[in-house]
């Protein structure tokens, strides 16, 4: 199995940085940890993760402005080859830049029950306001402080008598479970095929005059009464790949495609040199090329008409 590579950042104890890289170590773990990077060198975190042989990066955010401070960060991740971020107590309020890169790639722990409680003080606000029940959130990480989309959440019951920090530390027992099994799901979807066909579906679909039959059991889009532009190949004769494919112009773009990058890029049986296929389920699929590749197909084959009045309504 292929694991997904994920860079953990954190601020202090790490403690939900350790839940996630002890799960890792499960075999059927999706994904590894190739690097906890820290705002603060002295973070207990960081030693937990270099005693495990993972590598570590810590760099104080002292003395230095919020997007240079992200962008050394943002540096070493994409070195480590991370294709996700995960925030573990990481307490730095991050740069529009850097959660534009990361976008939909970044999850975030936070011990509460999002959307309630946003912020700092967490414990103390839920008993506070008596809430019988507080827990803890993993969510998409956007703009925006400890929002955007929750991926999962764990209650936990407050008893009589709870302090902030006796809540804290039952919180933090969930956090541990809740952290790995959320992230395991997360990085999962990228190779599962319905999640695939869902994505080149949007696309495809947004193509003038599309639309969608079922051709040889495969997802197929083309020009309403005209000819076909993308396939999802899925598993196809038990190849074990799922895959876009799209126009071309021939023989040689088909080979230097290959030749460029031979596990992302094959010639699909069947199909000829006029078509390509392009694997979705690396783990790593930039959703923007694909789109690119499925307009570019859609040109390659809309009747000259329809492509000119597109040419028209784009320069208009
Ligand atoms: C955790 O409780 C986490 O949910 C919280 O910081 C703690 C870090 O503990 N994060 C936030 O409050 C983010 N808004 P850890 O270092 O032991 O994992």
């Amino acid at each position: 199995m292929t694991k997904t590579k994920v860079a953990v950042l954190i601020s202090g104890a790490g403690t939900n940085m350790a839940a996630l890289l002890y799960a890792a170590k499960l075999p059927d773990c999706p994904y590894k940890i190739v690097l906890v990077a820290s705002n603060n060198p002295e973070a207990e975190g960081l030693n937990i993760a270099a005693a495990e042989g993972v590598p570590t990066y810590g760099k104080s955010h002292v003395g230095l402005n919020r997007v240079d401070h992200d962008l050394i960060i943002h540096d070493q991740i994409t070195q480590a080859g991370a294709t996700y971020v995960a925030l573990a107590g990481y307490m730095r309020i991050l740069s529009r830049d850097f959660v534009e890169k990361w976008d939909g790639r970044m999850l975030n722990i936070h011990p509460s029950l999002l959307p309630k409680y946003k912020g700092l003080n967490t414990h103390q606000s839920a008993i506070n306001a008596k809430e019988c029940v507080a827990g803890c959130s993993v969510h998409l990480v956007t703009a925006e402080l400890d929002d955007g989309p929750v991926l999962g959440q764990i209650e936990v019951t407050v008893l009589p008598g709870d302090t902030a920090e006796s809540l804290a530390a039952r919180v933090k027992m969930a956090e541990h479970q809740l952290y790995p099994k959320i992230l395991a799901e997360y990085v999962v979807r990228e190779t599962n095929p319905e999640y695939l066909i869902l994505q080149v579906r949007k696309l495809a679909l947004a193509q003038p005059e599309a639309h969608e039959v079922l051709s040889h059991g495969m997802p197929c889009f083309g020009i309403i009464g005209g000819k076909k532009f993308a396939y999802v190949s899925v598993d196809h004769h038990g190849d074990g790949k799922t895959a876009l494919l799209v126009k071309i112009s021939g023989a040689e773009e088909q080979g230097m495609l290959i030749d460029s990058d031979g596990e992302r890029y094959y010639r699909p049986a069947y199909f000829g040199d006029g078509w390509v296929g392009i694997r979705l389920d690396l783990g790593d699929t930039d959703w923007n090329h694909v789109g690119d590749w499925i307009a570019k197909s859609w040109r390659a084959v809309a009747p000259k008409k329809l492509a000119k009045l597109m040419d028209v309504a784009a320069d208009f």
